[in-house]
């Protein structure tokens, strides 16, 4: 069945309410729309978990920076209306800018992460988590659900939308939903259609290279040595042509670096290939 579309606040504000009124649990999946099939298996995950599932498909303005893709940004809301019909999404909210930024842009009340905003992507897209936290609770504060699901693909996103409901105290639960991949490996991204074949065929080496740092600690008998396995790591995706942001092993629990003791950890790579920046990561056990 097609979800139903709301565009303005207060049609959605009144269909939350009757939602609540009949005791329906409501869980919110936040896109920026051009859907594809990791999306739509957050949609999956939700229904699982709440009665009625709420998407949302916002260009977000204030999570890019300058000369960053927000222009080109694939906007393609016909197939994604289309697709959301063919899963289980009971509404989507699909608001104006106006309607999220009444104050206007740069919007004037905004949310500051804690520091991990400022490492890893966001050392390289200053102020992008800022915009990220900014737009979600502005999206929780509309749609007021009782959970949020962030793909786990985008790791450190999902961990600062989970510090900030902390933080602030917000009255929902975060759930975390697994990447979806191609078949070749590759995390399926809407920037994935940047990508010439020639190029999303490379890509899948972003994936196999975590694969093989995991495997190098996991069946090495000393403490790994993160700084050496990253670099040579890094080093092989540079010879594929990428240019690498970052290749690290941190904590799950926070992102930090992991001490000798730490187990619960996760290999986080960025790159660009061409102009098409990708990101990706795996979690693995010591
Ligand atoms: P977007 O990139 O559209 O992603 C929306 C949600 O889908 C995010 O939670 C993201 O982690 C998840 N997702 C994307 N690709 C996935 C994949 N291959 N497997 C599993 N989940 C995947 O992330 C954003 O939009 C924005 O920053 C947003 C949170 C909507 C705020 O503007």
């Amino acid at each position: 069945m097609s979800p139903t579309v709301f565009e303005d606040r207060d049609a959605l504000a009144a269909q939350r309410r009757r939602w609540r009124e009949a005791g329906e649990r409501v869980a919110l999946v936040p896109t920026m729309g051009n859907l594809h099939e990791g999306h739509l298996g957050l949609i999956a995950f939700a229904k699982q978990r709440a009665d009625r599932v709420l998407a949302t498909i916002f260009v977000n303005p204030s999570q890019f920076g300058a000369g960053e893709d927000f222009e080109r940004y694939p906007r393609t809301l016909p197939e994604d209306l289309a697709a959301l019909a063919r899963v289980d999404c009971d509404g989507v909210f699909v608001p104006a800018v106006n309607a999220i930024y009444p104050d206007g842009l740069p919007p004037r009340t905004r949310v500051t992460p804690g520091p991990l905003a400022d490492d890893l992507c966001g050392a390289h897209r200053r102020g992008h988590f800022e915009g990220v936290a900014t737009v979600v609770l502005r999206l929780f504060n509309l749609t007021q659900p009782d959970l949020a699901i962030f793909g786990e693909k985008d790791f450190q996103q999902l961990l600062i939308i989970r510090q900030m409901a902390a933080d602030l105290a917000l009255p929902l639960e975060i759930l975390g939903a697994p990447i979806a991949r191609d078949a070749r490996g590759l995390a399926l991204s809407s920037r994935n259609g940047y990508l010439s074949e020639q190029e999303r065929m490379r890509a899948a080496a972003l994936q196999q290279t975590l694969q093989r740092v995991v495997a190098k600690a996991q069946t090495s008998t000393q403490p790994p040595d993160w700084p050496a396995v990253c670099g040579q790591a890094e080093h092989a995706l540079e010879a594929l042509g990428f240019v690498v942001d970052y290749l690290t092993v941190r904590r799950q629990a926070d992102l930090l670096r992991p001490s000798a003791e730490d187990r619960a950890l996760v290999a986080l790579v960025a790159a660009k290939l061409g102009t098409t920046r990708l990101i990706d990561n795996l979690c693995f056990q010591l």
